[in-house]
């Protein structure tokens, strides 16, 4: 079987979020279970050039609205796995990955590029699996070759959901411009009066799936499906929920480079110098009784900030520590700034994106905080588990699939979540976990809880190789 994979971000090449963290790893670990897969995805100006192994073709010419544009393609297997880059500096070279006008113009060019690189790479695919709106233009191109072009016939795409809110919605009269001039194409993308690259995903494609069960059964539900609901209904039989996984690789306390020490399940003495690395970063003063809690995170309203907003004075107000990473609204940003200066011995706060201090922050925390309004899976809680960080979650999505509350009778469980998003609600549960953090037996047990779970990919990769044969007909 053949699968290629269309992603707008992937490790190690770009990254804003989790998508890029899944696009990186499923390909690796397809790899290792003997499918013969390659990535697709744009070469930015963020993409390290360590990372650009070698030209694979120079000369990768595509019309655009009417006229001849000549891309590159490089080589790289910088994620363990087949990569090619598309390079096209007018579409990709620029200060952020996302956030233009015309980014539904840079995708569809990305897409369109990406089948014609397919194409010169020789044997057509079988499966083109295709990730979010910024794949969905892909979807609408194949099911239209396929009619007359017998280089596609037999090729089926999978389009994954990471996340319904983000639409790339566009004026329709540039469907046409675009390439998509037929009725058959432009019914795909519309919607409400406008084109929708999501919904032409999520119509186009031959199967759907998404990042968790719950998230697939919730965006089925009016009030979180954006107004797709009824379509993601119509395809229930065609959508399958996958959690993503964790790649053990990247994301392991026993070795992971960031960290001043290592530790496992057998033995977490190194937390408690990773937990003396982290206050040091932060610069505050060291005091490890007192638990740490934080967030790494985005800083949008998907991901309940405004519930932090509200408990951050109480969680002070226990003497615990409080650090967070994040960047976005600036009515956010400027809350934790705001925080760091009411209580400078407690908070720490790095406005902005910095990888390694995800690592040291997962490792030297002990509570981890994600009471997102939704949460199509979240890898946090995951990374959580494994560095024996107990997560504190609102039960949505992948993080009610993910996260157990934790029994302090059976033993049982691998963190805690609540339901309404409230802040007293919230606050019960970060009252249980400090509670639970000065029992010492209890805590561990929960620690050891997480840190034995198996979230590899190895696991979900099985998965995305059943739900390709079924797309198959096989
Ligand atoms: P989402 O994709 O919605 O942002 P996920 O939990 O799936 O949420 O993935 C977020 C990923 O981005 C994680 O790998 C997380 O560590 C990383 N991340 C988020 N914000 C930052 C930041 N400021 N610095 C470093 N890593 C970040
Ligand atoms: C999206 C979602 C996040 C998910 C990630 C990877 O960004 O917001 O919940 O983990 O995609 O699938």
């Amino acid at each position: 079987m053949r699968v290629a994979i269309l992603s707008a971000e992937a490790v190690p090449y770009s990254k804003t979020g989790g998508l890029a963290d899944v696009a990186g790893a499923l390909p690796k670990a397809l790899k290792q279970i003997g499918i013969d897969s390659f990535l697709i995805t744009p070469c930015y100006l963020q993409t390290k050039g360590e990372h650009l192994w070698h030209v694979a073709i120079d000369d990768l010419w595509v019309e655009w609205r009417g006229k001849p544009y000549k891309a590159k393609a490089f080589y790289s297997e910088a994620n363990g796995s087949p990569t090619f880059l598309i390079d096209a500096p007018e579409f990709f070279h620029r200060d952020s990955i996302y956030g233009y006008n015309e980014d539904y113009e840079r995708f569809a060019f990305f897409n369109h590029t990406a089948l014609a690189l397919i194409k010169r790479l020789g044997s057509p695919p079988d499966i083109v699996h295709l990730n979010d709106w910024h794949t969905g233009f892909a979807s609408v191109e194949i099911a239209h070759l396929r009619y007359w072009d017998s280089y596609w016939r037999n090729t089926r795409t999978v389009f994954s959901i990471h996340n319904l809110a983000y639409q790339g919605g566009f004026g329709s009269g540039e469907l046409w411009q675009m390439g998509f001039g037929s009725e058959f194409e432009q019914n795909h993308f519309t919607f409400n009066g406008y084109a929708s690259a999501l919904k032409a995903g999520l119509s186009a494609s031959d199967m759907l799936s998404t990042v968790s069960n719950r998230y697939g059964y919730e965006i089925q539900q009016s009030e979180n499906g954006y107004g797709l609901d009824w379509l993601l209904r119509m395809r229930s039989d065609n959508l399958i929920g996958i959690t993503n996984g964790v790649d053990y690789d990247v994301w392991n306390p026993e070795t992971d480079e960031n960290l001043r020490a290592h530790y496992n399940y057998q033995n977490l003495d190194g937390k408690i110098d990773c937990k003396k690395d982290l206050l040091e970063q932060f610069m505050l003063p060291i005091d490890l009784e007192r638990p740490v809690f934080a967030i790494i995170s985005r800083l949008t309203a998907q991901k309940g900030i405004e519930l932090i907003q509200q408990v951050a004075g109480e969680i002070i107000n226990t003497g615990a520590y409080f650090v967070a990473l994040g960047s976005g609204d600036s009515s956010y940003e400027n809350f934790f700034q705001q925080l760091r200066d009411y209580a400078p011995n407690q908070v720490g706060v790095f406005k902005g994106y910095n990888e390694d201090l995800a690592h040291k922050i997962e490792a030297g925390a002990d509570i981890f905080l994600m009471p997102s309004r939704f949460e199509p899976c979240g890898l946090n809680q995951m990374y959580s588990l494994r560095y024996g960080t107990i997560p504190i979650v609102r039960a949505v999505g992948g993080l009610d699939d993910t996260i157990q509350n934790f029994d302090r009778v059976t033993g049982t469980g691998n963190g805690f979540k609540f339901q309404e998003f409230q802040a007293d609600k919230f606050l019960e549960k970060i009252y249980e976990a400090i509670f639970t953090y000065a029992e010492k037996d209890s805590w561990r047990r929960m620690q050891i809880n997480g840190m034995l779970e198996d979230n590899s990919w190895q696991n979900a990769a099985r998965k995305y190789v059943a739900l390709y044969n079924l797309t198959l007909g096989n």
